[in-house]
């Protein structure tokens, strides 16, 4: 198969079908810029996690299962294959710049940093209700916050398709939260990449691996990540 991009931490290739993508996840791992394991950071590591690309293919396959069959979004899965942590998928449009579809349910990270002045806040806090945001992938502007009605405006994502993306956008967190819940999960916050299908329908890409979320021990409280988060999706 013919590679046609390296990403930092999946390989993608040419599958031979006709609007279809063939993704590796392999065990490379990001760093952040304080040179730490980071798996939201922007350079890659020289060190590589033995087992990191099956663990972030489980995890993103049984979520995407759940919302392909509760119905509430197409993804661009077709198939994949455990042992060879490959993923076949639909080949979709992106938007440009590409953009990282966020929820929150917690107040902490980027989001406590930013909103810090708000009295009363906390790192910590928990949302009354859930928080919707728009990023663009952009690391040397560090990922700037887009309200929707910009994302619209500038042309980034056509209104008509924005009309749909929203609402479909937050019934795949509410129930890739309730799938957390499930599996004894208390989901903090998680960032999902939404694509185009040839008729320009929205269509759920990427991966939802343990980098893309803050998890937590629904009875310890204490966070779980990596592997461990991962292997609490495995039937
Ligand atoms: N269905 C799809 N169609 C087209 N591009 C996709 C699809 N799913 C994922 N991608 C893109 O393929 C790349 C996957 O490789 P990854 O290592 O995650 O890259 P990155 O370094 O950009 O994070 C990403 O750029 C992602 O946006
Ligand atoms: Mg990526």
């Amino acid at each position: 198969m013919k590679l046609v991009y390296r990403g930092k931490t999946k390989d993608v290739y040419d599958n031979g079908n006709p609007g279809q993508l063939h993704l590796v996840f392999t065990d490379r791992v990001t760093k952040n810029d304080a040179g730490e394991i980071d798996p939201g950071g922007n350079n890659l590591a020289e060190e590589t996690i033995p087992g990191q690309g099956e663990a972030c293919l489980l995890m993103t396959t049984a979520i995407f299962n759940e919302i392909a069959v509760k119905n509430i979004a197409r993804t661009h899965m077709v198939g994949y294959d455990l042992d060879a942590c490959s993923m076949d998928v639909i080949k979709a449009g992106t938007f440009t710049p590409g953009l990282e579809w966020v929820a929150r349910w917690v107040c902490t990270g980027s989001f406590f940093r930013r909103y810090r002045m708000v009295s009363g806040i906390s790192d910590g806090l928990r949302l009354p209700s859930p928080v919707f945001e728009v990023t663009l992938k952009d690391d040397a502007a560090g990922d700037p916050l887009i309200v929707p009605s910009a994302l619209t405006a500038l042309g980034v994502v056509p209104a008509s398709v924005m009309e749909k993306l929203w609402p479909m956008n937050q019934a795949v967190m509410k129930a890739i939260r309730e799938l957390f819940a499930a599996k004894g999960l208390d989901l903090w916050d998680i960032k999902i990449e939404w694509g185009l299908d040839e008729q320009g329908e929205p269509l759920l890409i990427d991966e939802v691996s343990p980098g893309c979320c803050r998890a937590f021990d629904a009875t310890t409280g204490q966070r779980v990540v990596g592997l461990e988060l991962a292997e609490r999706f495995r039937r």
